[in-house]
């Protein structure tokens, strides 16, 4: 038999995706075809690998790319403590507010950046993050939650992206939004079942605005994959997304100290 693997537009042979333990859709692989034909007596099997330039499927190579770390950082300590029972609703209340701080500047640096079709002002959270802060009973976030050492690196490396690097700032927005249209949802299932949360402390969870979370997701993953990259945009954004999920486990750590 003779098989000839054509690869994807990186040259590289992409194996299928390994399934996310908790049931989350596989990717597609990136063999992007596949042919097998009869022998001929001279060449009994040969593998043959040719590079085509069929455009790289964007979404899937970054989550691919991110699938790791993706798994290191929701496997945290704190997270993990947080998601079975473990920790209490003041815990909670002390994550919630890092996260004042970084979305604070996630979303200054959105709207400072060179504009992108996935920049949806719809998606902004720091206003319902200071809702639930306020009914979780925190009056001043800034002067009762200042910022962790882990918390004001990632706010650092936000605030210093300049106007031109809106593709760094996609990872960010992909890396936090994604996420918190993902396995945010389920936080926010875990921590009124386990603390009592009300709906008025959870609102940052609730995306109102954008309909359908499950179509929204899909389409995000469509302006991804319809933006024209080079390969070292993409790169770029890819290593932008790995340190964006380093910023996020280092509070994690951070908070479980
Ligand atoms: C309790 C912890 C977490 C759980 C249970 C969880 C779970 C999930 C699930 C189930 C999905 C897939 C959803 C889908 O395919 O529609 C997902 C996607 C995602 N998560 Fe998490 N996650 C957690 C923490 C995080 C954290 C801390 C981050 C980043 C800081 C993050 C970032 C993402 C991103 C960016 C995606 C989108 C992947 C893509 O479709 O390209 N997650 N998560």
């Amino acid at each position: 038999m003779r098989f000839a693997l054509v690869l994807d537009d990186w040259g590289e042979l992409g194996l299928p995706y390994q399934p996310y333990p908790d049931g989350r859709e596989p990717m597609n692989p990136t063999i992007t075809d596949l042919t097998i034909t009869e022998p001929t007596n001279s060449d009994p099997m040969i593998t043959e690998a040719t590079i085509t330039d069929t455009p790289v499927d964007l979404a899937d190579h970054i989550r691919s790319s991110s699938a790791e770390q993706h798994r290191s950082t929701e496997q945290r300590t704190f997270i993990t403590e947080l998601m079975r029972g473990q920790r209490s609703l003041a815990d909670y209340t002390r994550y919630l507010a890092q996260y004042a701080w970084v979305y604070e500047a996630l979303e200054e640096l959105v709207v400072r950046v060179k504009s992108l079709d996935l920049f949806d002002p719809t998606l902004a959270r720091l206003a319902t993050i200071e809702n639930d802060l306020t009914a979780l009973g925190v009056s001043d976030w800034r002067r009762e939650h200042p910022p962790l050492p882990a918390t004001v690196a990632y706010v650092t490396h936000l605030r210093a992206l300049a106007q031109s690097d809106n593709l760094r700032c996609l990872a960010h927005h992909y890396t936090r939004y994604l996420g918190d249209l993902s396995g945010g949802q389920a936080i926010s299932r875990l921590v009124a079942r386990h603390y009592g949360a009300t709906a008025e402390q959870l609102s940052f969870y609730r995306f109102d605005d954008i309909g359908d979370i499950v179509k929204y997701k899909r389409a995000y993953r469509d302006g991804l994959n319809a933006l024209t990259l080079s390969k070292e945009e993409v790169d770029d954004l890819v290593a932008e997304v790995d340190a964006a999920f380093t910023f996020n486990g280092a509070i994690f750590d951070e908070l479980a100290a």
